[in-house]
């Protein structure tokens, strides 16, 4: 396939962890004084992603899966303990974060750019990808255009695009239909056999026997 000559021509990615989680504690306050509240929604997560594995995080609604890839991603600051991420990192929120008025190609140009991705290695990174999630024919749509599948698709394409060798993926296939989900899941066992890290996010985790290894956040604690 065309995005492993890509994926190849990157430098090599370095063995073992990617990602290392320790302890890490969170509580959001609400209100004000007198009636300020706090909720302790972190309260000692410890995880590892090594290289080449496909691991899931599991969680009920509200467990604080999203908190704690934000806390990964540097979005949201932890109050306690540590997150280490050697290398390229690439993070699908939850909720897409696209501009409405700018079109797909834009998106990845932007995103390009972001990465420090020639034109020439943007197209072959992009190319592969549009044609994987069939949605090569919206390259010239605008986000507000597009379907809340295609968005996904988008939000998908953009945080691996630059082959990071740690992926974040949050409740990455919401919207897709069955044969896109099914897709998704090539994708992502592709990567991993090329040594991405790939951690998964979902509060519905069918497909256990393609996951290296399981996590459940359970009151603010990780279970493996
Ligand atoms: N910015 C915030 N301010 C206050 N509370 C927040 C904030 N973000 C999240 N929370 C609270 O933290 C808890 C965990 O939310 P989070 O979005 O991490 O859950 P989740 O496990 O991702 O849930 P879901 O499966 O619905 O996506 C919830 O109780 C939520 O209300
Ligand atoms: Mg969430």
């Amino acid at each position: 396939m065309e995005w492993l000559a890509y994926a190849e021509a990157m430098e090599e990615r370095p063995p073992g962890t990617v990602l290392r989680v320790r302890d890490v504690t969170k509580s959001f306050r609400r209100g004000i004084r007198p009636f300020r509240r706090t909720t302790e929604v972190l309260k000692g997560a410890s995880f590892d992603v090594r290289s080449g594995e496909l691991v899931g995080l599991v969680g009920e609604n509200g467990s604080g899966k999203s908190t704690l890839l934000q806390i990964i991603v540097g979005l949201l600051r932890r109050d306690g303990g540590t997150v280490e991420r050697p290398g390229r990192l690439g993070y699908c929120p939850q909720l897409p974060m696209l501009w409405d008025k700018l079109t797909v190609d834009e998106h990845f140009a932007l995103f390009a750019h972001a990465y420090g991705l020639g034109l020439e290695d943007r197209e072959r990174a992009v190319v592969p990808l549009l044609e994987d999630l069939r949605f090569g024919r919206y390259r010239g749509y605008r986000v507000e255009e597009l379907s809340g599948g295609t968005r996904q698709k988008l939000n998908l394409a953009l945080a691996l695009m630059h082959e990071p060798d740690l992926l974040l993926l949050d409740e990455p296939y919401a919207g897709f239909d069955w044969e896109t989900y099914l897709r998704f899941w090539d994708i992502a066992e592709q990567r991993r056999d090329v040594g991405m890290g790939i951690l998964i996010v979902s509060h519905f985790l069918a497909e256990r026997e393609r996951l290296d290894r399981v996590y459940t956040l359970v009151d603010g604690r990780t279970v493996e």
